[in-house]
C-alpha cells in the first residue's frame, strides 16, 4: 500500500516537471503573435521566412512594401491585396529574394508552406 501511493506521488512530481519544463519559450510565442490577426500557422511561417526583412526593423525596401508590424494599421483593401500579393511572390519564386535565398536556404518557405499562404490568400478577409 505505502509503496503504491509514494509511486503515484512521484509520478505526479515528474508530471509537474514535465509542465513546466516544456512550456515554449517567450521567443517561440512573441514570433507565433507577429500579427495578431493572423492564424498560428501564417504567423510561424512569415516569423521564419519573411520577418528578417519585413518589420519595422528590417529592410527600407522590403517594408516599404510590406511591413508585418503595420499591417493591423493597413486598410482591408490593403491587406487583401498584400495577401494576394504574397503568395504570387512566393509561387514565382522570387521571395525570398535571390541573393537571401543564397546565404540563408533556410529562409525559403517550402511547398506545403506555399500551399497554406496560397489556401489563406485566397480566402484572406481582413476583421475576422
Ligand atoms: C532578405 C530580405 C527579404 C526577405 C527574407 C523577404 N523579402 Fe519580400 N521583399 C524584400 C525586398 C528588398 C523587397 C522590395 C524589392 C522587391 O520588390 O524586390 C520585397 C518585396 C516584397 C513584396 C512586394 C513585391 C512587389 O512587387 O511590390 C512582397 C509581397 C514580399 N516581398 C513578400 C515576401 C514574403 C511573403 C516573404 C517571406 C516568405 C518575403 N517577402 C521575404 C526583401 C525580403
Amino acid at each position: 500500500m505505502k509503496k503504491i501511493a509514494y509511486r503515484s506521488l512521484l509520478n505526479t512530481a515528474i508530471l509537474t516537471l514535465i509542465l513546466l519544463f516544456v512550456n515554449p519559450s517567450a521567443k517561440a510565442q512573441d514570433n507565433a503573435k507577429l500579427v495578431a490577426s493572423f492564424p498560428d500557422n501564417i504567423n510561424k511561417i512569415v516569423s521564419a521566412s519573411c520577418t528578417p526583412c519585413h518589420i519595422d526593423k528590417g529592410g527600407t525596401m522590403a517594408k516599404s512594401k510590406l511591413n508585418f508590424t503595420a499591417w493591423e494599421k493597413y486598410s482591408p483593401e490593403k491587406q487583401k491585396e498584400k495577401a494576394k500579393q504574397m503568395y504570387a511572390e512566393l509561387d514565382k519564386g522570387k521571395m525570398p529574394p535571390k541573393a537571401a535565398r543564397e546565404k540563408r536556404p533556410d529562409l525559403i518557405p517550402t511547398t506545403e508552406q506555399i500551399e497554406i499562404i496560397k489556401k489563406w490568400s485566397e480566402t484572406y478577409s481582413a476583421n475576422k
